[in-house]
């Protein structure tokens, strides 16, 4: 879907559907508050006034009425309920473009004007509303139907234009590239764990710098990271017949010798538990264990389309976790990149076992910041659910920083404490560290585990286990946590 702007509300006759906001600004009493409404009511030979008047149309969100129109100017004009613009939140907004989007989306026509983004409300800027409009369009678009043999129902898709000034441009530009890599992380999370390998992933990253002179792609090998001492994360893949990756994406759109921005990306294709092997039900959904990887890459692949003036650095740690005769044991000791050593005493604990390698490679970029993403602990949906990531940091100015970058995105994410007497949790009596901290506080334990490879830098750990898809009929990629990252890298510059 091709997005653009236009000014002139009153300029209805160069699209072929309309979509027009009617809010109830009055206490219920539905009335034709805009000149869009006016005009399209004329143009329409009172329809609106008509529908409104009978009952059929009202101003409650969601109620509308989609007209006809044979004479001149647009062939569709769709009339949506806003609700009161107390009761408009980023959430609602997005449901409604949605709704509003359904109603049109079998016949649009060539284009769309969207005049939502004038729908009254007390929290939402124009900016904001943009970009619900454009993430929540692409998103409704959005279909994963590659290994349907039945794939041919090609809908249409039309020019989308947004009623804003001039001034959204650099708003509009953001959420495009935000919602196409949307649509790269929720490809990458939905792909089979037979198709998207630690391999594939490596592919992937070449091809984001395929396009680009500004980016290098390095992908590390199992050899290099052995001499490397990356022990830690190979230990991880040692039951798999898949090889291990570490992908280096390297973005330089900053000054040469400014210090980079480091995301670092949780990529195990398929979390199987290895011998500490999980139950079986929905053990399909564990191939969405590369999820932070494919965050990582979206919002690579966003900043290289913007062109962001930063430096900056992804690194996606990738393995397969699986049960053999070759696979590490709990119990088994390895020594890490950084020379602590760690006992696996549960294999499970993996995500933590490839990241603390990657983190620690991180630091020969002399980073100005880490952000590592992961779907990382089952805890994490206990503590937040599925509407909240985690975010927990070294720095507490940087955990907030990221908070602000989620209410921006609208993608939120909260933080959760990190003191020092959760490291107790662990102790090992063979090892320096245990990679599990016992029942209690699993996410906070996960990440603390992770400090202790982040203390030369500014750090946070980001963990979308409740975020990253979800589950039952509807089961997808959600594209999740890239609008955060992407804002978070524009916050930086
Ligand atoms: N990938 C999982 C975490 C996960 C589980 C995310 C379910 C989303 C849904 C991770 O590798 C894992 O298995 N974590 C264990 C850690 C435990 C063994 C300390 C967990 O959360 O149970
Ligand atoms: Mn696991
Ligand atoms: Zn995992």
């Amino acid at each position: 879907m091709e997005f653009s702007l236009q000014q002139d509300a009153s300029q209805l006759d160069t699209a072929s559907s309309v979509i027009l906001p009617l809010a109830d600004l009055t206490g219920g009493i539905s009335t034709l508050t805009t000149d869009s409404l006016k005009a399209a009511d004329n143009l329409l030979s009172g329809a609106i006034s008509h529908a409104i008047a009978s009952g059929d149309l009202s101003s409650k969100f969601k109620s509308s009425q989609l007209f006809l129109n044979a004479g001149p100017g647009p062939d569709r004009i769709l009339v949506i309920g806003t609700g009161t613009p107390e009761q408009l939140s980023g959430r609602k907004y997005r449901q409604l473009v949605q709704a509003a989007w359904s109603q049109i989306s079998s016949n649009p026509g060539h284009s769309v004007l969207n005049q939502l983004t004038t729908a009254d409300t007390k929290s939402l800027d124009l900016n904001s509303k943009v970009r619900l409009s454009v993430e929540a369009l692409v998103q409704a678009c959005y279909r994963f139907d590659q290994f349907k043999t039945n794939n041919k129902n090609i809908v249409p898709i039309p020019n989308m234009v947004l009623l804003a000034q001039t001034s959204s441009q650099a708003q509009l530009d953001q959420s495009t590239a935000t919602a196409q890599a949307m649509d790269l992380c929720r490809d990458l999370g939905n792909l089979p764990g037979n198709v998207c390998t630690p391999s594939f992933l490596a592919e992937q990253g070449h091809k984001l710098a395929a396009g680009s002179d500004k980016v290098i792609t390095q992908v590390l090998e199992e050899a290099e990271m052995e001499s490397l001492g990356m022990h830690s994360l190979l230990s991880v893949g040692k039951g798999s017949a898949e090889p291990s990756k570490l992908i280096v994406i390297n973005y330089q759109g900053g000054e040469e010798g400014t210090q980079p921005h480091v995301l670092v990306g949780k990529g195990i294709t398929f979390d199987s538990g290895g011998i500490s092997i999980k139950p079986g039900a929905a053990m399909d959904e564990m191939k969405y264990d590369m999820c932070g990887a494919a965050s990582v890459m979206g919002a690579m692949q966003a900043i290289i389309n913007m062109g962001l003036k930063a430096n900056v650095v992804a690194i996606v740690a990738s393995a397969e976790n699986m049960p053999s005769s070759t696979a590490s044991k709990p119990g088994d000791i390895y020594t890490t990149m950084s020379g602590k050593t760690v006992e696996v005493l549960n294999t499970d604990a993996e995500g933590r076992l490839v990241l603390c390698d990657a983190l620690t490679y991180a630091e020969r970029f002399n980073p100005k910041t880490v952000v590592d993403v992961a779907t990382l602990t089952g805890a994490c949906i206990m503590a937040l659910g599925h509407h909240t990531s985690a975010v927990l940091s070294n720095d507490d100015q940087f955990a907030k920083g990221l908070m602000k970058a989620g209410n921006q995105a609208f993608d939120s994410v909260w933080q959760l404490p990190m003191g020092e007497e959760y490291q107790e949790q662990l102790d090992s009596n063979f090892a320096d560290l245990g990679n599990i901290g016992g029942r209690a506080a699993g996410t906070i334990t996960a990440a603390c585990f992770l400090s202790r490879f982040t203390e030369s830098y500014t750090w946070a750990h980001l963990d979308i286990a409740g975020t990253a898809w979800v589950s039952g009929a509807k089961k997808g990629a959600t594209g999740r946590c890239v609008p955060l990252l992407v804002q978070h890298l524009v916050n930086q510059v």
